[in-house]
């Protein structure tokens, strides 16, 4: 892996303007003391990410730009999930299952019922929730390089992989939408902002803002 990791650094500033928010302070202060459920939550996005573009590369059969796009994706997602695995037990962490977080259900609750809308707000949500990622591996690399350095390091180099699938979602949404999305999109940011920016009481790697105890 380490020769894979010795990438160049990748510019994010077009992630960082398209969100409407950065990740909080308090987020990052509480990630670091809780990289136990960072870790075990960042695994089981990565196989989540694989699971949704497999199950709308069978929904729509018929995009063969999407199935290209989505098949080297989900290829992507899945070796994350193994190299994130490999952490964990590198840490002596046991992987198991956890209670999701709130946020995509919280994106995925405004998806529009009828075709074709559903697929363009699918696609939507798919780019916000990459954005979201590469915006949080990079926010994340300061407050791990000293104690955590090959996690830093991994974190660094999974921007380039998560910031194409957020442009590759957003171009398919331009693509397969019969008018302009921009509307639809801006909705949705809006709506990730109050989920990212409001107190959330359960940590996960989306969560909002942590709620002391
Ligand atoms: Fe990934
Ligand atoms: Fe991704």
């Amino acid at each position: 892996m380490t020769e894979k990791l010795a990438e160049k650094a990748v510019d994010i500033s077009p992630i960082q303007q398209f969100l409407h928010c950065d990740t909080p302070q308090a987020w990052l202060e509480h990630a670091v003391s809780d990289l136990e459920t960072l870790l075990i939550d960042h695994a089981h996005c990565e196989k989540k990410a694989a699971a949704t573009a497999v199950k709308l590369m069978f929904r729509y059969p018929e995009r063969i730009d999407l199935l290209k796009k989505l098949s080297q994706l989900i290829r992507e997602e899945v070796l994350h999930f193994e190299q994130v695995l490999e952490f964990i037990e590198q840490q002596g962490i046991k992987y198991r299952a956890i209670k999701p977080s709130r946020y995509a259900a919280g994106l995925h609750q405004y998806v529009e019922k009828d075709e074709p809308n559903r697929f363009v707000d699918s696609l939507i949500i798919g780019g916000i929730i990459e954005a979201r990622s590469c915006e949080r591996f990079h926010a994340l690399v300061p407050y791990l390089k000293d104690s955590h350095p090959e996690l830093a390091k991994y974190y660094r180099f999974l921007l380039k992989s998560e910031s194409r699938h957020f442009m590759d979602y957003i171009d398919l949404a331009k693509q397969y939408a019969s008018e302009s999305i921009e509307q639809r999109l801006q909705f949705f940011l809006t709506k990730e902002k109050e989920l990212i920016e409001s107190p959330d009481p359960l940590f996960r790697f989306h969560s909002g803002v942590p709620v002391l105890d």
